[in-house]
């Protein structure tokens, strides 16, 4: 299957949108009243959610398009990696504001002090260079090699944030054990591909 160059417009269209259902969700609860009895963590856990989940649905990209033969999948990754940038800015934002009315003396403090934190916080400051290096222009300038090792720094993004959440739990692990497993699974796959390319070059090889 391969969409025409229209059909991939309107398809990324569509990604798009419904990439800001996790957005217009928090906008409806809070103009219905439905945010419960403490808003801010319910915005934080929201947030926090969403920007894992779309962590992992990046990572999803790549195996999907080599168990289904649809290459085209790549041309969506882009977008969703910055959707995981988005909804990670906000979570943070709300942190800042919300949580902490951006009192940079307790927040720098929160973040040395709660290992959880410090873990959300890297993963937040490993997620920037990623983001501003997104565009076909910055893959130009790096070059293609250069570019392909910063952003496999979205393992370890992924990773601390799987132990972020794994930290911030205190009794009910289930949750954060099924996003290692997912991530497990999704690094797994491409540590197979990796074995499997190496084993293949060194028997031609030899
Ligand atoms: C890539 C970066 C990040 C990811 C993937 C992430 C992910 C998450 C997840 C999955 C949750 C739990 C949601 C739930 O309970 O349902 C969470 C909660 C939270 N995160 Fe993050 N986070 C990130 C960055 C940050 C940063 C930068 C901060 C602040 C410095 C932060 C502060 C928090 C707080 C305060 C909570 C709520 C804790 C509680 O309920 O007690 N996170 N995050």
């Amino acid at each position: 299957m391969q969409p025409t160059s229209p059909q991939l417009t309107a398809l990324k269209a569509a990604l798009f949108a419904a990439c800001l259902w996790p957005l217009a969700q928090l906008g409806w609860l809070a103009w219905t009243d439905g945010l419960g009895a403490n808003p801010i963590e319910f915005i934080t856990r929201h947030l926090g959610t969403w920007t894992l989940s779309f962590l992992l649905i990046t990572l999803a990209v790549t195996p999907l398009r080599h168990l289904s033969g649809w290459h085209w999948l790549i041309r969506l990754r882009r977008m969703l990696g910055l959707y995981a940038f988005f909804y990670a800015a906000l979570h943070f934002l709300t942190y800042l504001w919300l949580d902490q009315f951006f009192d940079l003396a307790s927040i720098v403090k929160d973040i040395a002090k709660r290992p959880f934190i410090t873990a959300g916080f890297t993963a937040f400051l490993l997620l920037i260079p990623l983001a501003a290096t997104s565009n076909a222009a910055m893959v130009k300038r790096l070059g293609g090699r250069r570019w392909t090792q910063l952003h496999r720094s979205v393992y370890a993004i992924a990773i601390i944030g799987v132990v972020h959440y794994w930290w911030l739990v205190k009794k009910d692990i289930t949750l954060p054990l099924l996003y290692a497993v997912l991530l497990g699974a999704l690094l797994g796959f491409r540590a197979l591909r990796l074995a499997r390319e190496r084993q293949r070059q060194l028997s031609t090889y030899l």
